[in-house]
């Protein structure tokens, strides 16, 4: 197969430089094209990123240079990690020129035409895109999204459990790490020895409205929201990587414990079906010991890309309660498009 050119918008910022590193040697896609602001244009990758991943730079990537945005760029595909406010500027204007987006960022997530995309959870919803080419008069361009890196642990973990009993409400504590306010993100006096109560305005209403997006039903020309009550409580801990996440539901059908840890330890949703590239296999890792998930001994299972549950208790207020936990900059974000983009490889849609 003739890999498909590819580029990476926002390069140079912490989830670009996941892009970087998880595009090295893709069987599906070439990474030609890197991105970014004018102060980092016209410089090599190696000068213009501020490399913060332990593995080193792709030494093919270190001399590329580094472009301005433009609906000119050498490539069929782009991944974005642009901040939401170019997000809107660009993805729209890029879609528009023919470039197939995958986008990171918050900017296009709720519209009505547009897939918020978890392969695992939600792949019917990329039947979106006729709508989304056919109303914005997009011929060859779409984009596709992926969610805030919080909904990611959330959604994986109640996917398969939404199918068999019916979630009907949630209640749920995010331990959001600070990568996930990118580089160089929260001041070092804010953050350590602490615990921020809160990220932003709009972190809380991300985890109520994404969910429910993905989890809903998908009609042809949009989705109707799963209608699951959800009250989230958005927390930045002094962690570098991976988003923990508590949480608490109440079922329509009332499942056992035994049912819920069957749902997950059974679950084979398509890309680990299709064995893509960066399906992680199994998508949800269950940990028996009474102190797991923790960040740093599990962020990383998967390759970055498995959801990591444990503590699956009774809830005296709702129904049960567990933990999850999810590598936010790879599978919260960079893995996570890769993913929606290998899908559609694999499904013949590029
Ligand atoms: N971090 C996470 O865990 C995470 C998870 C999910 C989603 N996201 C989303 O992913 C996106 C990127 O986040 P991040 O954490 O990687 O942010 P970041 O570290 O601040 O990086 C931002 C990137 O955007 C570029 N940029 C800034 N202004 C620009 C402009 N005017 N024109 C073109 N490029 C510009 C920067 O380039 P320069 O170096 O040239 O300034 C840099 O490459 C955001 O929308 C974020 O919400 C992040």
């Amino acid at each position: 197969m003739e890999k498909i050119k590819v580029g990476v918008l926002g390069a140079t910022g912490a989830v670009g430089q996941r892009f970087a590193q998880l595009l090295a040697n893709h069987p599906y896609f070439d990474l030609t094209v890197l991105a970014a602001s004018e102060r980092s244009a016209g410089k090599t990758y190696r000068q213009a990123a501020n490399w913060v991943l332990t593995d080193p730079m792709p030494p093919h990537l270190a001399d590329l240079t580094v472009q301005d945005m433009s609906t000119e760029l050498e490539c069929e595909l782009l991944f974005s990690a642009l901040p939401t406010s170019q997000a809107t500027e660009w993805e729209g204007k890029l879609a528009e020129a023919g470039y197939r987006v995958f986008s990171n960022a918050g900017a296009y997530r709720m519209e009505s035409d547009v897939p918020l995309l978890i392969p695992e959870v939600n792949p019917e919803h990329l039947g979106l895109l006729k709508e989304q080419q056919a109303k914005r008069g997009w011929t060859r361009g779409f984009i596709v999204t992926n969610p805030n890196c919080t909904s990611i642990p959330m959604t994986m973990t109640l996917a398969p459990l939404h199918a068999k009993f019916g979630v009907e409400a949630v209640v749920v504590t995010s331990m959001q790490a600070i990568s996930g306010a990118g580089y160089p993100g929260v001041p070092s006096l804010d953050i350590i020895d602490n615990i921020l109560p809160f990220i932003a305005e709009s972190e809380e209403v991300k985890m109520n409205e994404e969910p429910n997006k993905m989890l809903g039903l998908f009609q042809s020309d949009h989705v109707d929201m799963a209608g699951i009550a959800i009250s989230a409580h958005c927390n930045r801990v002094p962690v570098t990587d991976g988003h923990t996440v508590t949480i608490s539901v109440r079922f329509k059908n009332k499942p056992t414990l035994p049912d819920i840890l069957e749902a997950w330890q059974t679950w084979q949703p398509l890309p680990q079906q299709l064995n893509l590239p960066w399906a992680p296999q199994p998508a949800l890792v269950v940990r028996s010991e009474q102190n797991r998930p923790q960040p740093r001994l599990d962020r990383n299972e998967g390759r970055g890309m498995a959801t990591v549950i444990g503590r699956l208790r009774p809830c005296a207020v709702l129904d049960v309660r567990f933990v999850a936990l999810a590598h936010n900059t790879i599978r919260g974000a960079a893995g996570g498009s890769v993913l929606n983009a290998e899908l559609m490889v694999a499904q013949g849609m590029l």
